[in-house]
């Protein structure tokens, strides 16, 4: 695995090549980071991956300066994993301005849910994914993969239409969340749960099997439904931003004609903020 910082290095590696398969990370890598791998080697002809913990994405209150950086173990990881390029560039490497462009996702998908108790998430990250997208894919000379995964829900329908929109020769696959055995969502956010938190930390996904449940049974009020949810978290110390039932499409609320749908939640569980979804047909 070549392991490149600068831009020019990473064009360097990528010359040969014709069609990369994109993996971006922040790092700290697990199971679920694993298996974008696994699926980018059925795709292009160079597995690409990037590390980057994207300032831009972070609010002033959040964990910017806390995120686990395992940089040593994560090549030993991806190389293993079969991955043939690292990208880790810099700070400096990446922004070497102040990165005044700015890419706003559209409202209605980006400033609902995560948009709405992360002020700004969106845009950075809509802004660091079409930045890594223009260094990796700039030599491209087909259509090519990038590859993210379905926890992060919201975030893969506004790559999805960042793709759309600007027209980027690039497809966007995701994975299934990949769970620990007790149902919990793998994530590097889940290395900040104290013991007792972690043996409470399945009860987020309990939650959102509960909801689909009480759906597919052919509960009627979806309101109900997300109120029993918020009030069992909080009866568990849990603090819960939101627990809703959205269509899968748009993330809009859905009619009842509407099939194809996705519960979601996010709560925090002492300093820890987890997020967890479902997608079901009803
Ligand atoms: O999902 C992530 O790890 C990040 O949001 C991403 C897509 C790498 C952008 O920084």
């Amino acid at each position: 695995m070549q392991v490149v910082h600068s831009l020019d290095a990473l064009r360097a590696a990528l010359k040969p090549y014709d069609r990369p398969a994109f993996v971006p990370t922040m790092g700290n890598l697990h199971d679920g980071h694993l298996a974008l791998l696994a699926m980018a080697k059925e795709h292009g002809d160079v597995r690409v991956a990037s590390i980057f913990v994207n300032r831009l994405q972070f609010g002033p209150n959040e964990d910017f300066d806390a995120y686990p950086r395992t940089f040593e173990r994560d090549c030993a990881l991806l190389e293993a994993a079969g991955c043939d390029v690292l990208f880790a560039p810099r700070e400096a490497d990446l922004y070497p301005q102040a990165q005044t462009f700015l890419i706003h996702p559209p409202t209605g998908l980006a400033d609902v849910l995560e948009g709405a108790f992360r002020p700004g998430f969106f845009v950075g990250v809509s802004t660091v994914v079409m930045k890594l997208f223009q260094c990796v894919f700039s030599g491209t000379k087909t259509q090519a993969h990038a590859f993210f995964g379905e926890k992060d829900f919201q975030q893969q329908l506004i790559i999805r239409h960042l793709v759309t929109q600007f027209a980027l020769p690039v497809t966007i696959v995701t994975s299934p969340t990949i769970r620990e055995s007790d149902g919990l969502a793998m994530s590097s956010r889940n290395s900040y749960l104290s013991e007792a938190e972690r043996a409470e930390a399945p009860r987020l996904q309990a939650c959102l099997q509960a909801m689909l449940a009480a759906v597919k049974a052919g509960q009627q009020s979806l309101e109900a439904i997300e109120g029993t949810a918020m009030a069992t978290l909080r009866a568990h110390q849990w603090q819960p931003d939101y627990m809703v039932i959205r269509r899968r499409e748009d993330l809009g609320m859905p009619t009842d004609r509407d099939r194809a749908l996705v519960v979601l939640g996010a709560a925090k569980l002492g300093r820890t903020r987890l997020i967890d979804n479902l997608s079901f047909d009803r």
